[in-house]
């Protein structure tokens, strides 16, 4: 393994950020124009070292099941701290996936309610984990969209006394709009219905508050805005909610006394972290607290306003140049995902690849996500290259 660069850590910098030494933290940055934090972030220096930090720790402690255990609850407590909830109301999960199918297995579709109503704006798999409901007796119905937008009448229309539970993404992956989740949040509390937030496109670019935003339930993941890495994510659960839900997807980590080697019963725990499963992603729980600490040093204000600052350049520009936005273009109505409509998305994204601009695309739009970590001159690189490709571009 290379030497780790410790450069002085982020978490002690001043009020006002220093938004040239910040990109020094990451390397990819010196060798890309890196616009697809949608998709992955860049990877810090910091995140490098806790990945390091795993592997030093292996080579000098053996084995430390405990100390393991204390990097799962780092996380807990930083997801925590990060969304404004109690480290009991989290699970660190492996994935939102899991999050999300640990919340529905405690459901019970069969007496009284069972509709669950999600959006056309959700991530593949919010929506495929609610059709698998289907078999276990729920009702899916699915909110529309209207040119680009759903409207909050359609949530109105759609939830009702029939509804179990709300789920919904925060920021569409595929083309940047931001849903209002404390509206129809409190849409789906006055009909006595639970409201899960898919919050993977939003948490690390929007400054977010569970409590506030009143959900029941919020899922996320590491890898993307949050600085992580893949193989771990998280969910919330509203205190009051815990006890009364009974995961039927379950595992070891989620037991009262996870060492108690228990092999003739179920005893969940009673704080959210029943809603954990096997061995948790203890490498990815390295990478997870660092980059959690990355985002808290900066702090989420500034990060929100450099992001308003940097999507609100990309959508300028881009009028300027007569492109067709598929983000709305209030600010808020969208996250840190701009979305331009093509003619041809895979070879504008592998012609821009080519010119060592990092993008992504989905269902015809190409998708620029920038971070706290961008400037201005990776925006004019980026438009530099698409003025190349205007005939691409709609
Ligand atoms: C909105 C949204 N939800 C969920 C996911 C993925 O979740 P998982 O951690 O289950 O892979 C993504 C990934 O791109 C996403 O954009």
């Amino acid at each position: 393994m290379n030497k780790v660069n410790l450069k002085p850590e982020i978490e002690q910098m001043p009020a006002e950020p220093d938004w040239a030494q910040i990109r020094t933290h990451f390397p990819v940055l010196e060798k890309k124009t890196y616009l697809n934090s949608c998709a992955y972030g860049a990877l810090a220096t910091d995140v490098t070292a806790a990945l390091q930090r795993y592997i030093n720790d292996r080579q000098e402690k053996g084995t430390d099941w405990h100390y393991w255990i204390e990097r799962n609850d780092a996380v807990r407590n930083s997801v925590a701290d990060f969304l404004g909830a109690r480290p009991d109301e989290v699970a660190v999960t492996a994935s939102a996936s899991a999050g999300i199918n640990s919340i529905a297995s405690a459901l019970n579709f069969n007496e009284g309610r069972n509709k669950v109503v999600i959006s056309d704006f959700e991530f593949p798999t919010n929506a495929q984990i609610w059709y698998a409901q289907e078999l276990r007796g729920a009702n899916v119905v699915k909110v529309r969209e209207k040119d680009g937008y759903i409207p909050l009448e359609h949530f109105e229309q759609a939830i009702d006394e029939e509804t179990l539970i709300v789920a919904v993404t925060q920021v569409c992956f595929r083309n940047g709009a931001r849903l209002d989740i404390p509206a129809i949040a409190e849409i789906a509390k006055q009909k006595g219905a639970l409201f899960l937030v898919d919050g993977y496109q939003g948490f690390g670019t929007l400054d977010f508050d569970v409590h506030q935003a009143g959900v029941d339930f919020a899922v996320g993941g590491m890898l993307k805005y949050l600085l992580g890495t893949a193989g771990i994510g998280f969910l919330y659960v509203r205190e009051k909610l815990i006890e009364r839900l009974v995961p039927t997807v379950t595992g070891w980590f989620a037991q009262k006394d996870i060492f108690a080697m228990n092999t003739s019963g179920y005893d969940p725990s009673l704080t959210a972290r029943r809603f954990e499963m096997g061995t948790p992603p203890v490498p990815s729980c390295y990478a997870a607290e660092a980059g959690l600490k990355i985002l808290k040093g900066v702090g989420m204000a500034a990060i929100e306003d450099r992001i308003r600052e940097l999507t609100g350049a990309i959508i300028s520009e881009a009028k300027r140049a007569g492109y067709s936005l598929a983000v709305p273009e209030d600010p808020a109505r969208r996250g840190a995902l701009v979305t331009l409509r093509t003619h041809d998305e895979f070879a504008l994204v592998e012609y821009l690849d080519s010119q060592g601009i990092i993008t992504s695309s989905r269902f015809d739009n190409l998708r620029v996500s920038p971070h706290f970590y961008n400037n201005q001159d990776d925006i004019d690189s980026l438009f530099r290259a698409l003025h190349r490709q205007k005939h691409l571009l709609i």
